[in-house]
């Protein structure tokens, strides 16, 4: 057996270590420097309790972006030389996100051990390659993301590090073939797992919903169906799941061959980047060739967002999880005893508050970041939420979860085509329209001002903020630029108290809350790289039935005119247009 020693190595403090709403994101040629990546892995070590690493059993995976291979030998390394036991791996290297909160939470090895943590390498919907996007991020004992206070000690560790712990004789260890490699290091036996990247995930959906189901929808010669995994880790589980276990057409899946530079794309689901599933599903500007499929959907590079797509039609991130929620208990056999409570992130549309309402479920609005819903869901508070970046998921694991909100779909439309027979197939728009009929509509869209100047786009929050405390002065500059639009009566920054831990967290976002409900919200994007991205979100509630099928840009025309002219957009930041609008 091969013996290692653990070494100390010599370090000196990087700037800038501070984990983002998602973990570490910067260009790989950033983590490519030396000790870089050491730094913050030990950094994290040390901000855990050391009785808990000693012995413990780790996860180590991601997204299968560029340099994740060599960021796995790196953290193998420095786990076993912070007295880590085991080190559980996806097979080359890959987990989902949502996975691998699966896999703490419900994985069991061969000796009953669980683990404790892992380290997910993603830099989940930004692009990957040598010049493109890493990072790192560390989830918890209950499946989810660190949350701010442990976040908190590992970047003010990472201020102070001067040493870290590696090992001297540990050679890379084979993460292409299943199976156990066992070493010997100081405090005796120390492996690497490297398991099927589908298996325990796999497992949990089955308990979830109703297989035989979803297969019978598939088998609907009225059906049709399109996922593409925009050559992110969510490829691995489409195959499995769609093709393998529901008998979807291996040609239903687009680019589900995970690549480390994703083809070159920017994998994120939306309108914008998920350019050849908007083609096909008949929502691009060229018309396909064929007749565009009943159902779409496509995922970000580590799996955890979604987008739903309809033929020729788009659902909103809000509307979904709204439709979702509404639809749950009779769909999805997970929810067949009710929803102990729902949420969304505060930019996310009131469409899932109109639900709750009416269906008389708990009902929690949270800041950004999928971290704020585990405290509720570790609480039986809540049991599906969801955000207008695309991420839909329940409290089956601690991660929004893409290949599940597929399934929630797909599961919907199976329950609603049941009876079907020889007649009309419900499809997806049906579903939405009648969603709208009963609990009216929530126009909504997003600009994305991408990579501005991050003094600029820090002076136009400021500004907007200064022009909080002076709605009289809002009001008639509305009534000057578009008096079809009502008044403003509220104006504030959000900020949340955890109902379970008390935490308090405060400029969340600065939101503008107008007489008919209608919201402007303003929020500073905290998973980018380079610049600043500001983040305009834009609601107006319509709530009779004969007024839901407007164009959402046309319907919302007023209160975009409102926005830009209120924040000086163009002024501060210089651009004319977003960078992105979903
Ligand atoms: C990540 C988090 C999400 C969050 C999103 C916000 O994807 O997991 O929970 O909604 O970041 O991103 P932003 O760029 O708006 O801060
Ligand atoms: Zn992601």
């Amino acid at each position: 057996m091969v013996v290692f020693k653990v070494v100390t190595q010599n370090t000196k403090p990087f700037d800038g270590q501070k984990p983002g709403t998602s973990g570490l994101r910067k260009k790989v040629t950033v983590f490519q420097q030396e000790h870089y990546l050491h730094n913050f892995v030990q950094a994290t070590f040390n901000a855990l309790p050391s009785d808990k690493v000693k012995g413990s059993t780790i996860v180590v995976s991601g997204d299968g972006r560029y340099w994740s291979k060599d960021a796995v030998q790196i953290i193998i390394k420095i786990a076993a030389a912070n007295g880590v036991k085991k080190v559980w791996v996806g097979q080359d290297g890959l987990l989902s996100t949502p996975a691998v909160s699966c896999i703490i939470r419900d994985r069991v090895g061969p000796d009953g051990e669980k683990a404790y943590g892992a380290f997910i390498l993603t830099a989940s919907h930004n692009p990957g390659g040598p010049h493109e996007d890493f990072g790192i991020k560390y989830n918890a004992e209950n499946g989810g993301p660190a949350l701010e206070g442990l976040t908190d000690k590992i970047y003010s560790n990472t201020k102070t590090i001067s040493a870290y712990l590696t090992t001297e004789g540990l050679p890379d260890v084979d993460i292409s073939s299943i199976g156990t490699t066992t070493f010997e290091g100081p405090d005796g036996a120390f492996e690497v797992d490297v398991f099927s990247a589908t298996e325990d995930y796999v497992k949990l959906m089955k308990t979830i919903f109703d297989f035989e189901a979803i297969k019978e929808l598939l088998a609907n010669p009225k059906f049709s169906f399109c996922y593409d995994a925009l050559h992110g880790v969510a490829g691995v589980y489409a195959k499995q799941i769609f093709v393998e276990e529901l008998g979807a057409k291996e040609s239903s899946l687009l680019n589900c061959t995970p690549l480390e530079d994703f083809g070159g794309g920017h994998p994120d689901p939306n309108l914008t980047y998920a350019k050849e599933l908007v083609h096909t599903m008949g929502l691009g500007k060229v018309p396909p060739a064929n007749e565009p499929p009943e159902f779409g959907a496509a995922a970000d590079g580590d799996a955890d967002r979604n987008m739903i797509l309809g033929k020729r039609f788009f659902v909103t991130p809000s509307d979904s999880v709204a439709i979702i929620a509404a639809n749950a208990v009779g769909s999805i056999p997970y929810f067949s005893t009710g929803l102990k409570g729902v949420a969304r992130s505060m930019p996310t549309s009131a469409a899932l508050d109109v639900v709750a309402k009416k269906l008389e479920l708990k009902f929690f609005e949270v800041p950004t970041g999928w971290k704020f819903f585990g405290n509720l869901m570790d609480a039986g508070l809540c049991s599906v939420c969801g955000e207008e970046s695309f991420g839909t998921g329940s409290d089956h694991i601690r991660e929004k979860d893409g290949i599940w909100a597929v399934l929630a779909w797909l599961s919907i439309l199976a329950y609603r085509n049941k009876d079907v027979g020889d007649g009309k197939l419900v499809t997806v728009e049906d579903i939405v329209t009648q969603h709208w009929g009963i609990y009216g509509r929530h126009y909504y869209t997003r600009y994305d001002y991408e990579n501005v100047d991050a003094d600029a786009a820090k002076k136009l929050m400021a500004y907007l903020v200064e022009l909080q405390s002076t709605l009289p002065e809002v009001n008639k500059l509305i009534k000057e630029t578009r008096p079809d639009v009502e008044e403003v009566v509220e104006a504030d920054e959000f900020e949340y108290k955890d109902p379970v831990d008390h935490s308090v967290s405060s400029h969340q976002g600065i939101c503008f809350l107008f007489k008919d409900g209608s919201r402007l919200v303003f929020r500073l994007s905290g998973t980018g790289s380079v610049g600043a991205t500001i983040r305009l979100y834009i609601e107006q509630y319509e709530a009779d039935s004969s007024k839901t099928g407007k164009a959402s840009q046309d319907a919302l025309a007023p209160l975009v005119a409102i926005a830009l002219k209120l924040s000086k957009m163009e002024e501060f930041t210089g651009r004319s247009e977003p960078t992105v609008i979903t």
